[in-house]
């Protein structure tokens, strides 16, 4: 038995939440590893529907146990509203269920108000983010002077934590005539929170590497997409941490080898919310189609997704920066009744054919789709449980999909019930 890495293929929102879920079943430990509550994952349990966006989907299974690991950014605030949230749907959340690492950093109000700050200043820098305060927080990560999970447990020498973080971001507060900070008022704003979190904090690499010793069944809940990636997306327009699957191990404290199979959640055409380049969206009747069909709001923010046909070279890239295994294909049924289905299998950038998408922003913007053209079908794919159960056209596009981005399709998801999957192998069993 392996461990097994979800990370999405695209932009995010590619139906990780139940995918996720309908593993966790099948694992033992369920371990965030990377962003924070910026993710909104959607799980559909029993007709139940449970929104998630700090919280590993483990949670809502019992016997589980859920990890959040020291690659979060991790607002407690954001953490104690959640468990309320989910406590109130009957959700046991207590140290039998989670652990957060003591060395993850935290999201602080000034994260939050600096997010909001960038975002309104000036439309050509705006990036579209959550406004979770994500990209301050991995700043001040980076720049050495967060403060972490374990600061709570250790009062006496919060304030010294607390000046070093603040004669940051009151020389920024200063620049953008903002009021300073008291140290006061952060350390009023961590007390008031500590003894919540405080009970949950955990060494998270030595409980894993326990748990791996013992042969539990690990399951890696990544959050956002590839193009998000701060490395492999569309910089600047991306969210501040690594989303690829080698995160995995270094945001949780396990080693390489540890990751097991990498499945790649890949929606059956393309969506992204927030600003930056997007080849094959369709500002026109066909994204007002898959928008309303696949009912692309943000689960976080409620925001519209822009919508797109599949880009199979974006997926192609994404398959080797993260050494997928196999895809999660999910929202096939969105494109059942269309006359015609297009694929993007290449671009054309200064006259000449790419196969690949370019790193630099304006190449990015450039860059004109090559598509494929496909006749659709025009029965429903809903609710298929077996290969057997689709039309002789949609199989067609799957397998089409599965060479042009050279790799198999593991799973395939045709509704938001969990049951409602066509699974070709278990990803846990390889
Ligand atoms: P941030 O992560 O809030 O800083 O946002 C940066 C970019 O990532 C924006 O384009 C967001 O819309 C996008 N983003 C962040 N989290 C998600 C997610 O869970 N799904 C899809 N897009 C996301």
């Amino acid at each position: 038995m392996g461990n097994v890495v979800v990370i999405g293929s695209q932009w995010g929102d590619e139906g990780k939440g139940k995918i996720v879920d309908w593993l966790s079943e099948r694992a033992d430990v369920v371990v965030r590893f990377q962003g924070g509550h910026n993710a909104g994952h959607t799980l559909v349990v029993d007709g139940v529907s449970y929104k998630l966006s700090l919280l590993p989907s483990g949670l809502v299974r019992s016997g589980k146990l859920s990890v959040i690991g020291n690659g979060v950014v991790f607002d407690p605030h954001a953490f104690v509203a959640e468990r309320k949230r989910l406590e109130g749907q009957g959700v046991t959340i207590d140290p039998t269920t989670l652990r957060i690492a003591d060395n993850a950093a935290l999201i602080l109000s000034i994260h939050r108000e600096l997010d909001a700050t960038r975002e309104s200043a000036n439309a050509g820098t705006k990036i579209g983010t959550t406004g979770r305060g994500i990209g301050p927080a991995y700043e001040d990560k980076v720049g050495r002077r967060a403060i972490r999970v374990m600061d709570l447990a250790h009062p006496e020498s919060l304030p010294e934590r607390i000046e070093r973080l603040l004669a940051h971001h009151n020389a920024l507060r200063r620049g953008l005539g903002q009021e300073e900070i008291e140290t006061s008022a952060l350390l009023e704003e961590l007390t008031s929170v500590a003894d919540e979190i405080v009970p949950f904090m955990d060494r998270v690499w030595r409980l894993l590497d326990e748990r791996r010793k013992a042969g539990a069944r690990i399951l890696f809940e990544g959050a956002q997409g590839t193009l998000l990636d701060i490395d492999h997306g569309t910089y600047p327009f991306v969210t501040s941490s690594n989303t690829v699957s080698g995160q995995a191990a270094a945001g949780s404290g396990l080693g390489p080898g540890s990751v097991g199979f990498v499945l790649g959640i890949t929606k059956a055409y393309t969506t992204r919310v927030g600003e930056g380049p997007f080849p094959s969206e369709q500002d026109n009747e066909v994204g007002t189609f898959l928008g309303e069909r696949g009912r692309e709001f943000g689960t976080v923010t409620g925001r519209k997704r822009r919508c797109g046909w599949f880009d199979a070279v974006l997926v192609r890239q994404a398959v080797a920066v993260n050494g997928i295994d196999g895809l999660a294909l999910t929202k096939l049924d969105v494109l059942d009744g269309l006359e015609e289905i297009k694929v993007v299998v290449g671009y054309k950038l200064n006259g000449k054919t790419i196969d690949y998408f370019p790193a630099s922003l304006s190449e990015q913007r450039q860059v004109e789709p090559i598509y494929e053209s496909f006749e659709g079908w025009q029965e429903t794919t809903a609710g298929a449980r077996r290969w057997s159960d689709l039309p002789a056209q949609a199989v067609k596009y799957v397998r089409h999909i599965e060479e042009l981005v050279e790799a198999p399709v593991t799973l395939l998801s045709t509704s938001p019930e969990r049951d409602d999957t066509i699974l070709v192998r278990d990803p846990f069993q390889d």
